[in-house]
């Protein structure tokens, strides 16, 4: 099937890279599972832009590099957060209800999140991505040149490697996916290619990502030769719900932006006591990996399952106002938060690293982009600032497109490509190893490779991903493809990357904290991995 662009990923990034693309050519969007399966729909606290009298865009940069230890490219910072008002203006046109405030005539309502030091969170109550995934979903159904695919799992792009004829460019001519309906891997043709696959949080145990943020997006470009950076950097949101059944709830930072205080919980020495004023002078607002690390630390030093967030001191009606999606799920499992603490716990929450990109999206190969959590373009440095995120999505998935269509004469139609192969594979007898492998491999990232490391974990995780990837690829080789099969190579391969990236910095910064190498450096650099077939 030949498209002039094929977009996989129906998330912020790929969708509003379709929107600007369709005004002048056919797109196809690929999505693995339902079209809103995403992060995008989960995403509650909002989308950063400066839009107050009182802030600026300075302030906002400056945020974001204080939060990112410094690690970020200020070229992409200052691009980002100056196409910040404009990006929220394309969403109210697209619809998106955005909360207004009351006490300013016709303004948008700004919540606070951490790091932050003025409000610049607009938002929609606390399930800002559900609306922006429908609003988004909603025009691209309606655009003649859009098509979407769900149920289509992308498994590697097609480079010169699988044309009829080789001639060693480097270069990306679409991508091979398992169509979820037929089982049969088809080969999607393509003048330009964009990788929006989000991240890669489902590496880890706990994570507030959705089932399907494997990394894939991230394992096909290093397998087809681009260059993957600053993977070591995996951020853990302070505050996801801890419970037994409902294992990846997040309760948004607005929580604490709103007021709400990190208490001991009771029944321990200091039971009670608020511990953030002891960690930061910022104390709950403080970045992400700071109060992560201080949770963890906590928990860790006084045996605990979790810590408590509180926001009872709060009126009721405030908190229902605010958060009422989240008032009413915790209500739905006993928890009332206007009258009691939630338990939380921190859990992987987003990927900072990623395909390696510039201003415009471009990745290493030519006819290859890639946009929101799957790229690294240098906005997040060593820890991303709250609700930065999808700010991203929206201005580089604008930036790919257009860069695409004014360079669109370069674009040559696709040459003739191989099929899929399937004649030396049979049907999998043992799907039993992929469950095993999937959940081994989560956990001992986790206990490795989680919020504090050491060297010797580090080799440790190193030593066993090397094992499971052994296995894995025999399998691989030998058995037809599945979407689960698919997902465990894409997560060993972004394990692997994860791991080799935290191996490579001897220093801890931003969000990698390493006991053998407390001190931050000087200078700050990133970590760029190079795959062997360049
Ligand atoms: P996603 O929205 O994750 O979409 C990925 C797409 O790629 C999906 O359509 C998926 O099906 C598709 N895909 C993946 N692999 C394949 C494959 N192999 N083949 C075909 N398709 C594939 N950020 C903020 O800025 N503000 C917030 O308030 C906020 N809250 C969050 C809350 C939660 C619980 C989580 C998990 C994240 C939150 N984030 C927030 C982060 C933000 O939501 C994500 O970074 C962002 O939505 C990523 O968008 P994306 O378009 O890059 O990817
Ligand atoms: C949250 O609402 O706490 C998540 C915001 C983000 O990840 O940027």
């Amino acid at each position: 099937m030949t498209h002039d662009v094929l977009i996989i990923g129906s998330g912020a990034a790929g969708l509003t890279a379709a929107l600007v693309l369709a005004e002048q050519a056919r797109v196809l969007v690929l999505a693995k599972g339902a079209l809103d399966a995403g992060s995008t729909a989960w995403a509650q606290g909002g989308i950063a832009a400066v839009l107050d009298e009182g802030d600026t865009f300075e302030d906002h940069v400056r945020d974001t590099m204080v939060a990112g230890g410094g690690l970020n490219r200020r070229e992409t910072v200052e691009f980002v957060i100056e196409h910040a008002p404009q990006a929220i203006e394309r969403l109210i046109e697209l619809g998106v209800p955005f909360n207004v405030d009351p006490a300013v005539d016709g303004g948008l309502h700004l919540t606070r999140e951490g790091g932050h030091s003025h409000r610049r969170i607009v938002h929609v109550n606390d399930a800002t991505g559900w609306a922006v995934q429908e609003a988004l979903l909603k025009a691209a159904h309606a655009h003649p040149n859009i098509t979407m695919m769900p149920d289509m799992v992308a498994v590697d792009l097609i480079t010169d490697r699988h044309r009829t004829a080789p001639t060693g460019e480097r270069r990306v001519w679409g991508a091979y996916a398992l169509n979820g309906q037929t089982g049969r891997v088809e080969c999607f043709a393509a003048k330009a290619t964009i990788l929006a696959t989000g991240g890669a949080g489902r590496t880890y145990l706990f994570s507030t990502a959705p089932r399907g943020a494997t990394g894939d997006g991230i394992a096909m470009a290093w397998r087809a030769g681009c260059r993957i950076s600053n993977m070591e950097f995996m951020q853990f949101h302070p505050t996801c719900l801890y419970n037994l059944e409902v294992k990846n709830f997040l309760i948004t930072e607005a929580v604490r932006g709103e007021g709400g205080h990190l208490k001991l919980p009771p029944g321990v020495p200091g039971g009670g006591e608020r511990f953030m004023p002891r960690f930061d002078p910022r104390e709950e607002l403080a970045p992400r990996d700071v109060v992560a690390r201080a949770i963890d630390h906590e928990i860790k030093r006084l045996g605990l399952d979790y810590v408590h967030l509180d926001i009872s001191h709060k009126d009721p009606e405030f908190v229902r106002g605010h958060f009422p999606n989240i008032y009413e799920r915790l209500m739905g499992l006993g928890i009332d938060m206007t009258k009691q603490p939630i338990p939380v716990v921190p859990a992987q929450h987003y990927t900072c690293g990623g395909v390696l990109i510039d201003l415009t999206g471009r990745a290493d190969l030519s006819g290859l982009y890639a946009v929101g959590e799957c790229s690294e373009s240098g906005l997040h440095g060593a820890n991303r600032l709250a609700s930065n995120s999808l700010l991203e999505c929206f201005v580089f998935g604008d930036a790919a497109a257009r860069d695409i269509l004014a360079r669109w004469d370069q674009f040559a139609p696709p040459p003739e490509l191989r099929a899929w192969d399937e004649s030396r594979v049979a049907d999998s007898d043992e799907e039993v190893v992929i469950k095993q492998n999937w959940t081994e491999l989560r956990r001992f990232m986790w206990n490795y490779v989680g919020i504090v490391r050491t060297t010797k974990r580090l080799e440790r995780a190193a030593h066993r991903i090397k094992l499971l990837q052994g296995e894995v690829n025999e399998y691989y080789g030998n058995f037809r493809v599945t979407a689960d099969l698919i997902e465990l190579r894409n997560l060993l391969q972004t394990a692997e990357l994860i791991v080799k990236a935290a191996r490579a910095r001897h220093e801890s910064r931003g969000l990698h904290y390493n006991l053998d190498f407390p001190q931050t450096d000087p200078a700050a650099r990133d970590t760029i991995l190079v795959p062997k077939v360049r």
